[in-house]
């Protein structure tokens, strides 16, 4: 069954609400001024919205990413990053290059459930389940899959980009050295209900009493 506790696992409200704030500027920002490099599409299997408001368990068809693009749901009122890795990005995610550039490469701080706790922090390679909020202070990371020399900043690897004060992440949500965020992204609890069907909200059966709250930063 689905975790039903909602707070933050920070628990202060004063700065809950600072994310919140930072949350919502963040989209308007990202609405307007990097629409193509937001992930612009919600997807998810119709949940009515009781479901919703609950924080209830959402189903999402991996069939409809595409190699190289995400889809982002809402759980818990937050957005969730789903992304379909190529075999080039998840070569990129055990390059020395790579791991070299982060500040928590295997995945030590309780920023996931165990069965995240491995290189690629999923339970398929091909496919990461982040939750978008940059642990700093809370904006949503930009989605930069595309190593490039000059987008968004120079010698990007690819991964996600935190607009607010420039927090890096590779692509499994881990976060560099050096930047403001202290911690990877978290991942929620999540498993497949068969081949295709990827369930936010529920933990995979080798963890099922895993809980949400017990990560260390959101
Ligand atoms: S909120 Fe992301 S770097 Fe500050």
């Amino acid at each position: 069954m689905a975790s039903t506790a909602s707070a933050p696992a920070t628990g202060h409200p004063p700065e809950a609400t600072r994310r919140d704030f930072l949350y919502i500027a963040t989209v308007t920002v990202g609405a307007v001024g990097a629409a193509a490099a937001l992930v612009p599409l919600v997807d998810q299997m119709n949940p009515d919205a009781s479901t919703l408001a609950a924080g209830g368990p959402v189903d999402l068809d991996v069939r409809k990413i595409a190699e190289g693009g995400q889809v982002v749901v809402r759980w818990r009122q937050r957005p969730v990053f789903v992304f379909h890795r190529s075999k080039q990005t998840l070569a990129s995610l055990q390059s020395p290059q790579m791991t070299a550039l982060l500040s928590d490469p295997n995945s030590e701080a309780p920023q996931q459930p165990p069965y995240a706790a491995n290189w690629h922090r999923s339970l398929k390679p091909e496919f990461g389940v982040l939750v978008g909020i940059c642990t700093h202070l809370g904006c949503i990371p930009l989605f930069y899959p595309a190593p490039s020399a000059t987008t968004p900043v120079s010698d990007w690897p690819g991964g996600y980009f935190c607009p607010c004060h420039g927090s890096k992440y590779d692509p499994a949500g881990r976060v560099y050295s050096g930047v403001p965020a202290p911690y990877n992204l978290p991942v929620p609890p999540y498993r497949f209900v068969n081949d295709t069907t990827l369930r936010v909200g529920e933990n995979d059966a080798s963890a099922e009493a895993w809980n949400f709250d017990s990560i260390r930063q959101l």
